[in-house]
C-alpha cells in the first residue's frame, strides 16, 4: 500500500472520462488499497481513483459516524446510479479543491450497482451521508467536481484546511439555515468529503 498525491482541481485528468474495469484483478485491489491509504492520510471519506491520477472506475468511502463502532466501508468497481431520489442543497468539498466548500443539489437517496473488490455484482440502496459521497465520486469518474454546479466560483467559502470531519448528518434546521454550531460540524464534514 501507498500513500499517492492527490491531483488538484486544474490538473486536466480530473476533467476526463475514466474507462470501466474489465477484470477484477490484483492490479485493481492494489489500487483499492492505495486509495483507501491515500483517503485516510488525506482525512477524507471518500475518492475516485481519477484522483490519483488512475482513469479507471473505481470509488472507495470510509467513515465513521457517532453510533459506529466501527468505520463503514464501500469499495465499487464501475459504479453506476440506477434511481435516485429526494433533493436537498449539500454542502460540499473535495480533496482535490482543498480550503474550500460550497452548497450544490445532491439526490436524498440513491440506489448504486457495481462490483465489490472481489468481483462481485452488488447493489446499494442508501440515503444520507454514503449517499452523499457516491455522487460525489461517481462525477469524479466522469471529469465533473461538485464546484461544476455552482453559478459561480464566488459562491465558494473558504474554510480552514485539515479541518477533521467527525459525524455526517446534515446539519440544518426546517428552513435550511445552518446554525453556528450546526454549520462548523458542517462544514468540518464537507472539507473532507473526497
Ligand atoms: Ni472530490
Amino acid at each position: 500500500m501507498a500513500v499517492r498525491t492527490i491531483l488538484s482541481y486544474e490538473n486536466p485528468r480530473l476533467r476526463m472520462k475514466s474507462v470501466r474495469v474489465k477484470r477484477v484483478d490484483a492490479s485493481i485491489r492494489a489500487l483499492i488499497d492505495d486509495m483507501l491509504e491515500t483517503m485516510r492520510s488525506a482525512e477524507g471519506i471518500g475518492l475516485a481513483a481519477p484522483q490519483i491520477g488512475v482513469l479507471l472506475r473505481v470509488i472507495v468511502a470510509e467513515y465513521q459516524e457517532e453510533d459506529d463502532e466501527e468505520p463503514k466501508q464501500t469499495v465499487l468497481i464501475n459504479p453506476e446510479i440506477t434511481e435516485k431520489d429526494g433533493e436537498w442543497m449539500a454542502e460540499e468539498g473535495c480533496l482535490s479543491v482543498p480550503g474550500f466548500v460550497g452548497t450544490v443539489p445532491r439526490a436524498e437517496r440513491v440506489t448504486v450497482k457495481g462490483k465489490s473488490r472481489t468481483g462481485k455484482d452488488v447493489r446499494i440502496k442508501t440515503e444520507g451521508l454514503l449517499a452523499h459521497i457516491l455522487q460525489h465520486e461517481i462525477d469524479h469518474l466522469d471529469g465533473v467536481l461538485y464546484i461544476d454546479y455552482l453559478d459561480s466560483l464566488d459562491e465558494l467559502r473558504k474554510i480552514e484546511p485539515g479541518t477533521r470531519k467527525r459525524r455526517g448528518r446534515r446539519a440544518s434546521d426546517e428552513n435550511g439555515e445552518s446554525t453556528d454550531e450546526a454549520e462548523s460540524e458542517e462544514v468540518a464534514e464537507a472539507a473532507a468529503l473526497g
